[in-house]
Parts: structure tokens; sequence; C-alpha cells
């Protein structure tokens, strides 16, 4: 089957080569139409096949693509050789392996012995109708967004990124039958949790200075939820979730201006495959907004602050980095954990949707009396 596939466009470049020396060989006046071709090209002057396979299929463009790609840290996949790669639960995202599986069975039915980062097949694959908006994407149709939410995005080329950069965990998942939850704690944990107020409201700590242990009763009756593990939030990557304006607990506004999407900031004509997103890709539709970004930069950080005086976050010396902590909360105070937790790891200081960045900080602010 790939091999007949093969034959038959390897004789659309012959013929389209033939073409292109007949074309640029000899000016000669008009010829008839032609007949319906498998390229698009009908025979009507101007609708030339070649001229649209070399806009993408060019050796410089090819270099700059292969230069580019080696810097973006989708091809370093330190993650991916390292970590997530291989595990069955993580690899759909985190390797090329994975990632594959998972666009032709639907899901990684077990572990990945020797994952692969990244490469040009990961995101590319076959052509589809060869017209000038084909990329040959492995995958690119509307994504069911994993968050709970059952939310559906479709916006183009943006999908597959999507696909990866999106949330887990939605906030109805935290949302359990009241109970209580007891743990005991030692080591760094020790200061920690020793003076944590975070217990909700028949909740309880008992200080062992002797063997420098914390034990905790975290009550979660109704109206309290419960952040379950230091790891706890919409996971590291909830970049599309933003850009749709979703996910988080207050109503959002997709996209928020930002309708060139992923694509348009992450991959314009400077940065293209090295997917940074450069200052020179805004230039299209407006100058720096650094100062806006800094304001939000600055509401998350005081956010971040506020919640550490709630004992629902850790700020840690070591990465310089806001963690979660076990803690049981009032809804509200939960809520703005989440959002916060939200903003944390889309890591674009309001970027990707400035309007929901605002919704959900003024939600934060107001619940911890900012
Ligand atoms: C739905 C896709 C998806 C799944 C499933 C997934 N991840 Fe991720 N993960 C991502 C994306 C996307 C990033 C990069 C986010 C970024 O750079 O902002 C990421 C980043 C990470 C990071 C790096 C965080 C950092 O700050 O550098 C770690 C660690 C990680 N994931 C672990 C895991 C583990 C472990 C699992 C499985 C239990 C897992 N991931 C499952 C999408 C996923
Ligand atoms: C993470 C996914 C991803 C990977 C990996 C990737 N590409 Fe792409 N590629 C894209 C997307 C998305 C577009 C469409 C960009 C747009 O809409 O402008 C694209 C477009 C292209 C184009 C069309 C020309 C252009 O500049 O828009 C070419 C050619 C191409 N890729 C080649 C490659 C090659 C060669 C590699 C490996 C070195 C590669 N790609 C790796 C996502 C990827
Ligand atoms: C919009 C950009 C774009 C256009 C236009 C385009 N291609 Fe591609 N093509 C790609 C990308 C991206 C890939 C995958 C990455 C790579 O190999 O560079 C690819 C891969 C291929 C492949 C290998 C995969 C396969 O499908 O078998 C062939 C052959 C190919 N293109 C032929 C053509 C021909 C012939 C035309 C014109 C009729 C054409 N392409 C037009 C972007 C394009
Ligand atoms: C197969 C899943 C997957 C796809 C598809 C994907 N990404 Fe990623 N991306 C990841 C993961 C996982 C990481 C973190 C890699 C690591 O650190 O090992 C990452 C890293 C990144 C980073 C760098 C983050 C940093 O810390 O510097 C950017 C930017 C990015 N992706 C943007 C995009 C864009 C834009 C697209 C679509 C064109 C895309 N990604 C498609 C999974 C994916
Ligand atoms: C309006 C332009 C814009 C859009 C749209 C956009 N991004 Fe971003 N993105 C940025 C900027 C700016 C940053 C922050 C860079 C910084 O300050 O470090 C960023 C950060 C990121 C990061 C973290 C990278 C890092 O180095 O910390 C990832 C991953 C990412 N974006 C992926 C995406 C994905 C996936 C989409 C589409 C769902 C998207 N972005 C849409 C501009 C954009
Ligand atoms: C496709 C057009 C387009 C692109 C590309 C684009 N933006 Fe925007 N952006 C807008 C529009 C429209 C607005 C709303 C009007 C305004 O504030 O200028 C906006 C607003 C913003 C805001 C909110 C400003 C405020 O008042 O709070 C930020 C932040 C922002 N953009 C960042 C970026 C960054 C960073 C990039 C490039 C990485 C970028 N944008 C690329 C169209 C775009």
């Amino acid at each position: 089957m790939k091999k007949l596939q093969l034959r038959i466009i390897t004789s659309i470049f012959a013929g389209l080569f033939l073409g292109l020396f007949v074309f640029t060989s000899c000016e000669g006046p008009e010829g008839p139409a032609g007949k319906d071709g498998l390229n698009g090209t009908d025979g009507t002057p101007g609708l030339n096949g070649d001229v649209t396979c070399l806009v993408c299929h060019n050796a410089d463009l090819k270099n700059q693509i292969t230069v580019q790609f080696a810097r973006s840290q989708h091809a370093s996949g330190a993650i991916a050789v390292e970590y997530a790669g291989g595990r069955a639960a993580c690899a759909q995202c985190h390797s090329h392996d994975g990632f594959v599986e998972w666009t032709l069975n639907g899901e990684v039915a077990s572990d990945i012995a020797d994952p692969k980062a990244w490469e040009c097949s990961t995101c590319h694959d076959l052509h589809n109708t060869f017209d000038s908006t084909d990329y040959a994407f492995r995958v690119e149709g509307a994504v069911a967004m994993l968050d709970g939410s059952g939310a559906t995005v479709d916006e183009g080329n943006n999908n597959l990124c999507i696909n990866c950069h999106q949330a887990r965990t939605g906030r109805a998942s935290f949302d359990k039958d009241p109970t209580t939850y007891t743990r005991t704690f030692s080591g760094a944990d020790y200061e920690v949790y020793k003076n944590t107020t975070a217990i909700g409201p028949n909740g309880s700590v008992t200080v062992d200075e002797v063997n420098m242990t914390v034990e905790v009763v975290f009550d979660v009756p109704t109206g309290y939820s419960y952040i379950s593990s230091t790891h706890a939030g919409p996971h590291h990557g909830p970049q599309g979730n933003i850009w749709a304006g979703i996910g988080g607990t207050v109503a959002g506004v997709p996209y928020a201006s930002h309708s060139g999407g992923c694509v348009g900031c992450h991959m314009g004509p400077e940065s293209n495959h090295s997917f940074m997103p450069l200052a020179e890709n805004c230039d299209a539709c407006h100058g720096s907004k650094e100062t806006e970004m800094d304001e939000i930069a600055e509401r998350i950080q005081l956010v971040g602050e506020a919640l550490e005086g709630i004992h629902a976050v850790h700020f840690s010396e070591e990465d310089g980095l806001f963690h979660p902590v076990y803690a049981s909360l009032s809804t509200e105070h939960f809520d703005a954990w989440f959002n916060f937790m939200y903003l944390l790891e889309d890591r674009s200081h309001g970027a990707h949707n400035p309007t929901y960045y605002k919704a959900m900080l003024t939600q934060c602010e107001t619940a911890l009396g900012i």
C-alpha cells in the first residue's frame, strides 16, 4: 500500500518537473485547458500545481526548519527520554513512540522500553489533499479536552498542539463526599506542616517535637475541597485550555483577541520550528505588551504569597517555585488555589488569553482579600 502510494507520488513529481520545464523554457501562446489532474490542477491557467509543492518543499526551507527544530525543547526531549516518555500513562504526550501509538490506537497500552524524543514524523505523516493547507499532519481533527469539561476545541493547525498542551484534571474531580484524611509528615515536611491551619473546621495538628513528625487530620466536609498531593492541579502545560478560555472556575472568552493561536505566536517567520514565542511574531498585530505582562506576573506572585499565607502552597527556595501542599480549603479558597495553579503552569504571563487571566486573577484576589 505504502509502496503504491510512493510510486504514485513519484510519478506526480516527475510530471510536475516536466511541467515546470515546459512552463519556464518556452513562453508560447496559452494552450487549451488541460484534463482534471490528481493534484487539483484542472488546466485553468494560474492553478499551477508545482508552485504549490515548492512553497513547502524547497531545500532552503528544509535546512532552516531542521536547524530551528534542533533548538526546540521538543527535539531535546529530556523528559521523553529520562522520565515520562516510556510510562504508559504519560507517553501519549511525552514521546514520539507514545504519541504515534495514541494517534493510531487511541491509547498507549503498556510501557515503552526505549522511547524517543519528537522528530519530524511525530507531527507530520502523509498528505491527504495536496492543497496549500495540507501540512501532512499525523493528526489534525477537533480535540476532545481531557479536563472533564466535555469541551471540544477545533481551531485548525492549533489542534495538533492542543492534543498535548492541555490540562488533565478538572476542578470537579476534587469534589468528593465529606471525609477526613490523616497523614504524618517528617523530614523537610516537618517545617511545612507544623503550623498549618488548612485543616478544615474539625481538623487537628499533632506535633511530635522529639521525633520531628507532624500528624495532621484534614477534615473535608461539604463546602470544602482537599489538595490531595504535592502535584495536584491541572498538570503542566494547560496552554490549550487557557487559550480556549476553559478550565478555570470563572467563565472565559475563547482566545480573547489571539485568534492566530499557538501557531501564530510560536511559529511566526523568525521562530517557526523552534516554537519560541519571539517578540517579532507579535509585530504583525501590535507592539510590545511587556508592561501588561509584567503587571500580570506581579499579580500572580502576590496571589502565590497570599496562598502560602493560608497554607495552600509552599515556596521552595530550591527551585524558586510555588508548589501545592496537602490542605483542606473552603470552596472559595480552593478555587483561588486551582486558578492560581492554572496560571502558574500556563507560563505565558497573560499572553495566551489576557482577558481570561484577568478574570481568574480577580477571583483569586477577591477570595484572598488582596
Ligand atoms: C495530555 C498530555 C500529557 C500527559 C498525558 C502527561 N503530560 Fe506531562 N507535560 C505535558 C506538556 C504539554 C508538558 C510541557 C508543558 C510546558 O512546557 O509548559 C508537560 C510537562 C511535564 C513535566 C515538566 C514540568 C516542568 O516544569 O518542566 C513533567 C515532569 C511531566 N510533564 C510529567 C508527566 C508525567 C509523570 C505524566 C504521566 C503520569 C505526564 N506528564 C503526562 C503534557 C502531558
Ligand atoms: C510539534 C509538531 C511539529 C514537528 C515535530 C515538526 N513540525 Fe513541521 N509543522 C508543524 C506545524 C503546526 C506546521 C504548520 C505551521 C503553520 O500553520 O504555519 C508545520 C509546517 C511545516 C512545513 C511547511 C512550511 C512552513 O514553514 O510552514 C514544513 C516543510 C515542515 N513543517 C517540515 C518539518 C520538518 C522537516 C520537521 C522536522 C525537522 C518538522 N516539520 C517537525 C508542526 C511540527
Ligand atoms: C503546505 C505545505 C506543503 C505543501 C503545499 C506540500 N507539502 Fe508535501 N509535505 C509537507 C510536510 C510538512 C511534509 C512532512 C515533513 C517533510 O517531510 O518535510 C510533507 C511530506 C511530503 C511527502 C512525504 C510524505 C508522504 O505524504 O508520502 C511527499 C511525497 C510530499 N510531501 C509531496 C508533496 C507534493 C507532490 C506536493 C504538491 C502537490 C506537496 N507535497 C505539497 C508540506 C507540504
Ligand atoms: C506529542 C505532544 C506534543 C505536541 C503535538 C506538541 N507539544 Fe509542545 N511540548 C510537549 C511536551 C511534553 C513538552 C515538554 C518537553 C520536555 O521538556 O521534554 C513541550 C514543549 C513545548 C515548548 C517549550 C516549553 C519550554 O519549557 O520551553 C513549547 C513552546 C511548545 N511545546 C509549543 C508547542 C506548539 C506551539 C505545538 C504545536 C505546533 C506543540 N508544542 C506541539 C508536547 C507536545
Ligand atoms: C499571543 C501569542 C501567543 C499565543 C496565541 C500562544 N502563545 Fe504560548 N506563549 C507566548 C508567550 C509570550 C509566552 C511566554 C514566554 C515567556 O515569557 O517566557 C508563551 C509561553 C508558552 C509556553 C511555555 C514556554 C516557556 O518557555 O515557558 C508553552 C509551552 C506555550 N506557550 C505553548 C502554547 C500553545 C500550545 C498555544 C496554543 C494553545 C500557545 N502557546 C498560544 C505567546 C503565545
Ligand atoms: C493575530 C494578531 C495578534 C498577534 C499575532 C498577537 N496579538 Fe496580542 N493582542 C491582539 C489584539 C487584537 C489584542 C487586543 C488589543 C490590544 O490590546 O492591542 C491583543 C492584546 C494583547 C495583550 C493584552 C494587553 C492588555 O491590555 O492587557 C497581551 C499581553 C498580548 N496581546 C500579548 C501578545 C504577545 C506577547 C504576542 C506575540 C508573542 C501577541 N500578543 C501577538 C492581537 C494579536
